[in-house]
């Protein structure tokens, strides 16, 4: 059975095969036109989405398959107290593929073990959105033509924000990425997302300015700060203009720096900002459906193809200390772990240190 929980479960060359099945839908939509006729797409979202619901059932429908699902975790049975896990294994009775977002870190890892189709990380919780990151990928390699020798800025709430996680473990696996991590040190770069950075080598720079790297950057990667997740809303208060993307702040950029944000946008970027040709990221949320379409084939067509990505030895016993893991709320699950390039014992779940 093959899923996508993590990006780092495709490889490269597959993430290659990938943009170019896009590319060719793009140019030749009508030959995908029926090529999921018959198949059907669940979307179970316990969390609210706009780009990556609507997105997976343009895709669906597009490929010529047919969509059913749930916008929320009221509207569903887990209402009522139903498990992830049972929920992917009924739901897997009704659909061929399942694309599942849940506010819990490691929710899809969960619903994987159990589902007798294909589960679709479509966001846990503050961990990681591998879709997402095809949908950057995509719009960084039809922006810039290429995918190494970039400088990524990443800017905003990167403890929280799982797209910046899932594009980090992406992109150190090309050429001749740097990137330049910018945040309030209150919304730094966890530190599972550091040992990442420095076990694959690559060489990134912290500040707080968006300024002074500005010149530097191939790639500029707006971020909301994730309200919904903070414990304290003052602090949420205290931190959430902590960056504002202007015209006058671009006049030192690159002439061909490539504005991403993976939106919902709150005020981080002014919309004086979205007539420069370089802001790229409504040609991203494009980019997120014909990704997803190339993603559905693959995985559709891949049933019982082994993992291409990272497979890790798993360890029963031990239990996650944090408190937005799965493992906290999700009955009947057996606590897993595994032990990173550094030695240390991390949740199977939600990659948290134990
Ligand atoms: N980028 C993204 O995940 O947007 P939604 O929350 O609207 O799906």
């Amino acid at each position: 059975m093959r899923h996508l929980l993590d990006i780092a479960d495709l490889s490269v060359g597959e993430i290659g095969e990938m943009t170019e099945t896009a590319e060719d839908i793009i140019k030749n939509p009508e030959k995908y036109m029926g090529i999921c006729k018959g198949k059907k797409l669940a979307t179970l979202f316990f969390e609210p989405s706009t780009r990556t619901r609507l997105s997976f059932e343009a895709a669906m429908i597009d490929l010529g398959g047919q969509v059913i699902g749930f916008e929320s975790g009221t509207n569903s049975s887990a209402s009522k107290g139903e498990s992830v896990r049972d929920t992917a294994r009924v739901v897997g009775n009704y659909a061929d593929i399942i694309a599942m977002r849940h506010p819990s870190e490691g929710a899809a890892f969960a619903a994987a073990e159990v589902s007798p189709v294909p589960i679709i990380n479509a966001g846990d919780g503050g961990h990681c959105h591998p879709t997402q990151t095809l949908a950057d990928i995509l719009t960084i390699k039809r922006e810039a033509g290429r995918l190494d020798n970039l400088t990524i800025g990443l800017c905003g709430d990167l403890k929280y924000g799982r797209t910046v996680h899932s594009l980090i473990e992406a992109m150190i696996r090309y050429k001749n990425v740097s990137f330049v991590l910018i945040s309030p040190e209150e919304l730094a770069l966890p530190d599972y997302m550091l040992d990442v950075l420095d076990e694959n080598g690559a060489e990134y720079k912290i500040t707080e300015s968006l300024d002074r790297f500005m010149p530097n950057l191939d790639v500029l990667y707006m971020t909301r700060i994730q309200k919904e997740r903070f414990d304290d809303l003052t602090e949420y208060e205290r931190l959430k203009d902590s960056y504002v993307l202007t015209n006058e702040k671009l006049i030192c950029a690159k002439k061909n720096m490539i504005i991403l944000h993976p939106l919902p946008r709150v005020n981080e970027i002014s919309p004086e900002v979205d007539s420069d040709p370089r802001a790229a990221y409504f040609r991203q949320t494009y980019n997120g459906k014909i990704m997803r379409m190339a993603l559905i084939i693959k995985l559709l067509d891949c049933k019982n193809v082994k993992c291409g990505g990272v497979s890790k030895k798993y360890y029963l016993g031990y239990k996650c200390k944090n408190k937005k893991c799965i493992t906290q709320t999700e009955y009947g699950l057996t606590e897993k772990n595994y032990i990173d390039k550094n030695g240390l014992r991390r949740c199977a779940y939600c990659d948290s240190l134990i």
